[in-house]
């Protein structure tokens, strides 16, 4: 039981890596704040699966990307939970497109939801994390954000500026006891990456030398690590998960 009795926050995990993580941490007796954008069947299910597993678990919705929605929903997940040991920054989406093509709207969208959302809830965590004087910060970056990628300018500048963010969080945080890192999956099989057509999946796949996608669990099983103390003295590093494409 590697998180027994701690608590965590996860954003956008109602269904995909988030609730691979939520899953893997609750298995481990760690209690699960998750959050979404709407409360679909998904939702419901991921926070039934949660409960069954014996560790307090409970759904809020909320914009990520709405700094004002953080702070208020930081303060009330530590109203019912008692403390928030982890933090997860997981909610995320694409709005692919080549440069030349890129509307303003696709860019907004993309630094708001994958970047600011960061920011809006290691910022809101802060305060809580100093005072317990522990916690561990784990934002899920992209390889991408490492080394860019034609039709991706947004995402790659936003996963890059998470790292950047856990960086300077890890150094600015490190005397309180606070870590903070990136993972950088790379393709992994996820609703997010069933939107793809087949042809871009399989070009995908011929570029991994372990020729498959990964799976959500192989991402939570590094943030379950870099969660836990047995990565007590991990921290301001982005760790790649991708079969080796990196
Ligand atoms: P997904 O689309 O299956 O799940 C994302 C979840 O975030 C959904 O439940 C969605 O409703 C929620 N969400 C979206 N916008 C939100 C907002 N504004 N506020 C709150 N929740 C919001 O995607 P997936 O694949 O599970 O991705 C999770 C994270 O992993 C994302 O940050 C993504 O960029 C990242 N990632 C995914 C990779 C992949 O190949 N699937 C590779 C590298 C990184």
């Amino acid at each position: 039981m590697l998180l027994q009795g701690k608590t965590a926050l996860i954003t956008g995990a109602g269904r995909g890596i988030g609730r691979a993580i939520a899953l893997r941490m609750a298995g481990e007796g760690c209690n699960i704040a998750f959050t979404d954008l709407v409360r679909t069947k998904q939702v419901e299910e991921t926070e039934a699966a949660l409960q069954a597993l014996g560790v307090n678990a409970k759904a809020y919705i909320a914009d990520a990307a709405d700094f004002d929605q953080a702070q208020a929903l930081v303060g009330q997940v530590v109203q019912d939970f008692g403390a928030i040991d982890i933090l997860v920054n997981n909610a995320g989406i694409t709005r692919d497109g080549l440069l030349l093509r890129m509307s303003e709207q696709q860019w907004d969208d993309v630094i708001r939801v994958n970047l600011k959302s960061a920011f809006n809830y290691t910022r809101a965590v802060t305060p809580v994390m100093l005072r317990a004087r522990r916690g561990s910060i784990i934002s899920i970056a992209s390889v991408v954000g490492i080394g860019g990628n034609p039709g991706q300018a947004n995402y790659a500048a936003s996963k890059a500026g998470i790292i950047a963010l856990m960086k300077s969080t890890a150094k600015e945080l490190g005397a309180r006891g606070i870590r903070a890192n990136a993972v950088a999956p790379g393709y992994i099989d996820t609703d997010m990456t069933q939107a793809l057509t087949q042809e871009v999946r399989d070009s995908f796949v011929s570029r991994i030398p372990m020729r498959r996608a990964g799976t959500p669990d192989e991402v939570a099983q590094v943030v379950l690590f870099l969660a836990s103390d047995m990565a007590s003295y991990v921290s301001g590093q982005v760790i790649p998960i991708d079969g080796a494409m990196g």
